[in-house]
């Protein structure tokens, strides 16, 4: 047996060089062509394995051959980035955000504990101090970057139940813990929550729907009413979540309100921002997020509206010994931080789930110092603005209805063509009109359910939009509503 005498994986100082240079041509390449690319290829499933090699290679490929299949890879990809992009929630990413990933993976640093990855745990301590000051939180916030929004709501509802239960049920389990506990949340919040519900054991329907308001809040009355009920029937409500933009229409639920019910009835209060929170930032939106800082938590999203590129989820919270309480564990010798006290002992095991992370830090941390938060609260209260724009444009035509009203950076309206329609056809009008602008490659949109109706949906999180990206997906839209319609 032969032992080896030197590094088998690693390359000569020139083909170094070459991936580097090579693999910095395309990155810039791309970033030069985005906005002029169709928004989304024409594609069938099946396309990209057909483009690149088929098979595994034994002997390995040579560079210019693999970095033209990456070529083919972004060819054949949705292009988030483009400025005409206004799907789900999905911002473009900076630049300088993707070259943090660059140098984060360059590191491949493990940011379970100081002691592993010292520098990255600091900056994402520090990062999650910023966040939580940026949007006006707490300037001394704890917490963690996870892999997104959903992680974050499901790690808050585990340490709100152990908080408002006992920390014993993760040792007896929660069928040992007495009648089911219960979740508050509106009509309108997140499926992660529920999703999380199902995960964690408490069950998805004891995430007890509050109805909302004309405009898509939470109604407080209808809250108070369900805790009192659940109550007298036995149930043990712990936690309410108010969203900070629900995903459908981007309205802020009355969160003082909600606060002052979570402390009457001793709730834990979630937030969920993960993507309405930075609008907090527009001093034209200030006012609709009273009551943020009285949240025990907060999830909030850099990968959606501080567009840096997945994934960045972060959880916010004020006070970290419900999470230490939630997650420390005296059973695992192999991750005891021999040696090290206090901040030098400090375990993100200790806030959340995952041991091995990323060093999701970088990214963030280098996008909010590369443009500083005053030119990231622009871009962002120029999104409020051109959703605003587009509200406008709707509200003001006899072909479209506006649905609902643009709160932040998220307009919900439907084509209304001149012939009369049933109510049922126009939501299947409205989404052969979607369907057509998805695949044209013009512009992009999704859709969503308001008070019952099928709405064209545009959420801009998206700095590369402009006036001119607005006008001219409203008429990709007629274009495509005529042809339907005929
Ligand atoms: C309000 C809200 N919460 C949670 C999520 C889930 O975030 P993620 O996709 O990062 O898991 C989303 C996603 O769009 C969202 O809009």
């Amino acid at each position: 047996m032969s032992l080896r005498t030197q590094s088998s994986l690693d390359v000569t100082e020139e083909a170094l060089q070459e991936i580097s240079s090579e693999a910095n041509k395309l990155v810039f390449e791309y970033l030069k062509t985005i906005s002029e690319r169709p928004v989304r290829a024409e594609n069938y499933a099946g396309k990209t394995t057909e483009s690149i090699a088929a098979e595994l290679s034994t002997e390995g490929i040579p560079l210019t051959q693999l970095l033209d299949e990456c070529r083919t890879i972004l060819d054949l990809s949705r292009h988030n980035g483009h400025p005409r992009f206004f799907g789900y929630v999905a911002s473009p990413s900076t630049p300088i955000g993707a070259y943090g990933d660059l140098i984060a993976s360059t590191l491949n640093a493990n940011i379970t504990c100081w002691r592993s990855g010292a520098a990255g745990t600091e900056v994402e301590r520090m990062v999650v101090r910023w966040l939580g000051s940026l949007i006006s939180y707490d300037h001394d916030a704890k917490g963690l970057l996870t892999s997104g929004g959903s992680m974050a709501n499901m790690i808050a509802l585990l340490v709100a139940n152990r908080r408002k239960s006992s920390t014993a049920v993760s040792r007896s389990g929660l069928w040992n813990s007495g009648p089911p506990m219960t979740v508050y949340a509106s009509s309108e919040v997140h499926m992660s929550i529920a999703k999380a519900a199902d995960i964690l054991g408490f069950g998805r329907d004891f995430v007890r729907e509050i109805s909302c308001d004309d405009r898509q809040r939470m109604r407080v009355d209808l809250l108070r009413e369900k805790i009192e009920a659940d109550r007298s029937e036995g149930l043990r409500p712990f936690c309410v979540v108010g969203s900070a933009g629900t995903v459908n229409t981007g309205v802020v639920d009355p969160l003082s309100d909600i606060a002052a019910i979570a402390a009457e009835f001793d709730l834990w209060f979630h937030v969920d921002g993960a993507y309405g929170a930075p609008g907090v930032l527009d001093e034209r939106k200030k006012h609709l997020f009273a009551g943020l800082e009285l949240a025990d938590s907060v999830s909030l999203d850099p990968h959606k509206w501080l567009y840096v590129p997945v994934d960045a989820g972060c959880l916010l919270f004020r006070d970290d010994a419900a999470a230490k309480a939630t997650f420390s564990t005296e059973e695992a010798d192999y991750i005891k931080t021999h040696g090290y006290v206090d901040e030098e002992a400090f375990a993100f095991w200790d806030y959340g789930i995952e041991l091995s992370r990323r060093f999701r830090a970088l990214k963030v941390w280098l996008t909010l110092q590369y443009y500083g938060s005053r030119r990231i609260a622009e871009a962002i209260g120029e999104d409020i603005s051109l959703a605003a724009y587009l509200g406008e444009l709707v509200s003001n035509a006899d072909d479209f209805e506006l649905l609902a009203p643009v709160e932040l950076s998220i307009c919900c309206f439907r084509y209304i063509p001149r012939e009369r329609f049933s109510e049922t056809d126009l939501d299947k009008l409205n989404e052969r009109i979607m369907e057509r602008v998805q695949k044209g490659g013009r512009a992009y949109l999704s859709n969503a359910t308001v008070n019952g109706h099928f709405a064209l949906r545009a959420c801009i999180t998206n700095f590369r939009t402009t006036k001119n990206d607005i006008d001219e997906t409203v008429a990709v839209i007629r274009d495509a509503a005529k042809t339907c319609v005929s």
